[in-house]
């Protein structure tokens, strides 16, 4: 299968399929609540039903919507499998396999503490430190981190031939692809040595005893004590957090991998996934496609519908009466001529936004080679049949 990706990628990319096709890595991200999650997993899903191989999901959603959606009751840390009836279900044979996995932070935190602690006592002493749950499990940047982290390992193992990933509901989407740098910067700068100073000396500076004093008046000499020992501690780990960090950020630009952004096109969720599209470039990780989530369907432009809502803006009453006449139970013909002038204005206000829309993805059509467009589903998805249905958009 790797063989066969690395063959497809001397061949033009013009669709999702086709991008699938040929990457081992692909990163769906984008602004918050626009479809990143579902994204992923409807484009694993097609890629395992209809390119084949072992397709990998991991998704960051807390809201299990998804683990619903592909039927597995427990889906956590560990990959499983999206079980082969589900598709059939679905009415499609699939060609190779679907794995989903959720990211649970701890856990993946504490993987990554085994693997990189020097020892045993180490090792234990930092699982056991009353801060490390707290300062992993809350630090800004700690999920997405952890999630380049996982993908990095998981991709590193050969396990599978593509993975898919969710990415977290950063507030910036930028501050993902940083996570990586962010950690590495972070156990070299001046504030780690400076915090695990009086563990490691217990002679305080100078300059730092004022502070020391006050502090443990204020928060109490044990707790100090347990933020040093637990920088201290971790600090055995910078050789191999650093060099695996500066691994992850060389995996994101590899050519194996790509990003596809996904947006809306409301304004603001637009705009960032313009600036999102700058901020791949500056950092030479690659684009490979945009997704444009949500959009209305392309009838609302149509001229004789147009005239249609037109004529029910404009005098309703004849028509009204018309079908008043025509189905006796409808009710009455004045209330009928407000509801259906009701409708027309709407279908115009609908139609305002939808040229509005078209705009906006032209000017997102210009950034990159695949452009793929969802429409709205007026139901939610909550199955692989749904997800499924929703893909074949992505894959046109
Ligand atoms: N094309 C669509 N039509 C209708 N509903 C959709 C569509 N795509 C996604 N949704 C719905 O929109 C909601 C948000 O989608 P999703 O969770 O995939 O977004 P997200 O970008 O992952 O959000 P977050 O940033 O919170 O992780 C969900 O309820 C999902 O079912
Ligand atoms: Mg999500």
């Amino acid at each position: 299968m790797a063989a066969a990706r690395a063959r497809n990628r001397n061949r033009p990319v013009t669709s999702l399929e086709s991008l699938l096709a040929t990457k081992e890595i692909v990163i769906c991200c984008g602004s918050g609540g626009v479809g990143k999650t579902t994204t992923a997993a409807a484009a694993a899903a097609m890629a395992a039903a209809h390119l084949g191989g072992k397709v990998l999901v991991i998704t960051v959603d807390p809201a299990r919507r998804l683990a619903n959606a592909l039927g597995l009751e427990r889906f956590g840390n560990v990959e499983s499998q999206v079980p082969q009836e589900l598709f059939a279900e679905a009415g499609v044979e699939p060609r190779g396999e679907l794995w989903a996995a959720m990211l649970d932070t701890k856990q993946s935190w504490d993987e990554l503490v085994r693997s990189h602690a020097p020892d045993a006592a180490t090792r234990d002493a930092i699982l056991a430190n009353p801060l490390y749950e707290n300062i992993t499990g809350r630090f800004v940047q700690s999920h997405d981190y952890i999630a380049m982290e996982r993908l990095y390992e998981i991709h590193a193992s050969g396990r599978y031939d593509l993975i898919v990933v969710d990415t977290p509901p950063t507030r910036n989407a930028i501050d993902f692809l940083e996570a990586p740098d962010r950690m590495a910067d972070f156990f070299s700068s001046r504030l780690l040595r400076w915090l695990t100073v009086p563990a490691r000396s217990r002679v305080f500076t100078m300059a730092s005893r004022p502070f020391y004093t006050v502090a443990d008046r204020i928060l109490g000499s044990q707790f100090l004590q347990d933020i040093a020992e637990f920088f201290l501690l971790f600090q055995t780990m910078y050789d191999g957090f650093v060099a695996r960090a500066r691994a992850v950020t060389r995996t994101l630009s590899d050519k194996r991998t790509t990003f596809v952004v996904v947006s809306t096109l409301e304004a603001a969720p637009a705009r960032e996934a313009e600036f999102f599209i700058e901020a791949l470039a500056e950092r030479t990780f690659p684009l490979g496609a945009v997704v444009v989530n949500k959009v209305l369907p392309e009838w609302f432009g149509d001229r004789e519908a147009t005239a249609v809502a037109q004529r029910l803006c404009g005098g309703p009453a004849g028509l009204a009466k018309a079908v008043a006449d025509a189905e006796p139970g409808v009710g009455d013909p004045a209330q009928l001529a407000r509801v259906l002038s009701e409708v027309g204005e709407s279908f115009l206000n609908f139609q305002v936004v939808a040229t509005r829309e078209a705009e906006q993805r032209a000017e997102l059509a210009a950034q990159a080679d695949v452009l793929a467009t969802v429409p709205y589903a007026d139901h939610d998805i909550t199955d692989l049949g749904g997800l499924l249905e929703l893909g074949k958009a992505l894959w046109r």
